[in-house]
């Protein structure tokens, strides 16, 4: 048995859903433990492109089953949606190879109208210290916020139509004085999201169950297990570049709280690493780079958000960023991606540390206060102009890529697992057996 933890150690958009996929082909079981349709994870196969939002990247392999676990946040329209457009596509999603867990928190339509309110504050003095995050408007916050202050509806929740409404009911007497005093918004009525409850219910209760006793009874029988991971490090509800984060825990640590995973049972875990840096969504970006590099980055990379379409911000690799998320993941490996836009973009930088008050910093500083005064130290290094998407072994790379990803090796703290030189699952230099 291997229990393999992916996640990103940036912020976000590392090529997770590629990697997953790749991987999934000696995995068992493949379990998204937190985050929700925020995600959006783009695989390429055969040349035909799937963005997931919420169902495990691992889907696409006929004979593995897929767990949504526990501390993810759902939006039942979203995951009918996207079961019925795979379906379409050919993939069966069935309760035989998906289950949703019952204590998986629900996306209400509240929660989306709050997100939405938030990000747009008033005018005058009453929206001052309110930040605008940048978020991606899927009422992921909120709905977490409803799950800590034990509001929430959970996905077992649809199957108890009196237990629904009730709590259902309850929660509205809060957001509909928020809705009404403070946001200027239409209130929202039960019987409405009695009706979404009962459409949601027919469709989603054969998927509803104990995803913990799935993933237990794979770990008994020695299966292999991937966790998928969501968003990145650096958008860490703690760790993360706080406010400006999403709201769950993003690093490896939350496979155990988001799906029951003892931690124990937590053993590889690969570090995805852009070959550059990309932000999507305000906040601090140190190595960010608003000029003709950035934007050149941006459309080689094709880096627009496949949740939201908007364009990422891009900038050089931050091995400081990389450095501190292997320290809270416990990262044993990296898997470097989209190492083939670098082409042709001439001399490459990655920064090493950060000066902050004349003294050089190893790690991002837990407060962006101080983030902001930290400028980058950068270790300069070749570019290279060759088309490295054919490459199957380091050793077909050219001398200036390699010695880029041994920099980036030395810098971040943490072997090299696998290199991406492509979107497609083959285009790909495996350097490690992960399962
Ligand atoms: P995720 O959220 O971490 O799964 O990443 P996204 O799917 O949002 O963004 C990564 C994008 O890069 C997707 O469009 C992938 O198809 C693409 N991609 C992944 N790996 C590579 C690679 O090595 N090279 C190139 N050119 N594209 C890649
Ligand atoms: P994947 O899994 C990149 C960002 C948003 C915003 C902040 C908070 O595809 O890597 P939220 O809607 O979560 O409250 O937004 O987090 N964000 C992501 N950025 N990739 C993601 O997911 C993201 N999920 C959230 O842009 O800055
Ligand atoms: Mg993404």
């Amino acid at each position: 048995m291997t229990v393999v933890a992916v996640v990103g150690s940036q912020w976000g958009d590392e090529g997770k859903g590629k990697v997953v996929d790749l991987l999934t082909d000696a995995a068992d079981l493949v379990v998204r433990f937190q985050g929700g349709n925020n995600a959006g994870h783009t695989l390429v196969v055969g040349g035909e492109s799937y963005a997931l939002h919420l169902v495990p990247s691992g889907i696409l392999h006929p004979g593995k089953r897929a767990l949504v676990g526990n501390g993810v946040v759902v939006d039942p329209d979203v995951l009918i949606g996207e079961i019925d457009d795979l379906a379409a596509r050919g993939v069966e999603v069935t309760p035989g190879n998906f289950t949703v867990s019952a204590s998986a928190h629900v996306i209400m339509p509240y929660h989306r109208m709050l997100d939405g309110a938030r990000e747009r504050p008033p005018a005058g003095d009453c929206a001052g210290g309110r930040v605008v995050i940048g978020t991606t408007g899927r009422g992921i916050g909120p709905c977490y916020e409803d799950k800590a202050s034990r509001q929430g509806l959970r996905m077992g929740d649809l199957l108890l139509p009196e237990r629904f409404s009730s709590r259902a009911g309850a929660a509205l007497l809060e957001k509909n004085a928020l809705f009404r005093t403070l946001y200027a918004l239409p209130e929202v009525g039960l019987p409405e999201l009695e009706a979404l409850r009962e459409r949601w219910a027919a469709r989603l209760a054969p998927f509803i169950g104990d995803a913990r006793a799935v993933l237990w009874e794979a770990l008994s029988a020695g299966r292999n297990v991937l966790f998928e991971g969501a968003q990145g490090s650096q958008l860490d509800i703690d760790h993360g570049t706080y406010p400006y984060v999403t709201s769950s825990t993003t690093l490896s640590g939350g496979a155990c709280g988001g799906a029951g995973a003892p931690p124990r049972s937590l053993g590889k875990v690969l570090g995805l690493v852009k070959a550059y840096t990309t932000r999507v969504g305000e906040g601090p970006f140190p190595t960010e780079v608003a000029g003709p590099f950035g934007e050149r980055l941006r459309e080689a990379g094709r880096e627009y958000g496949t949740t939201t379409g908007r364009p990422r911000r891009c900038g050089h690799l931050d091995a400081v960023a990389v450095r501190t998320a292997v320290a809270l993941s416990g990262i044993t490996s990296l898997a470097v991606t989209k190492l083939d836009v670098l082409r042709g973009l001439g001399p490459l930088k990655i920064a090493e540390s950060y000066r902050l008050d004349g003294e050089l910093v190893r790690h991002m500083p837990p407060d962006i206060r101080d983030l902001a005064r930290c400028e980058p130290v950068y270790r300069d290094c070749d570019g290279f102009g060759e088309d490295i998407s054919g490459a199957r072994r380091l050793s077909d790379l050219p001398g200036a890529a390699r010695r880029y990803l041994d920099c980036l090796e030395e810098l971040c703290g943490a072997p090299l697992g696998l290199v991406s030189v492509g979107p497609e699952r083959g285009e790909t230099v495996l350097l490690e057996k992960f399962f």
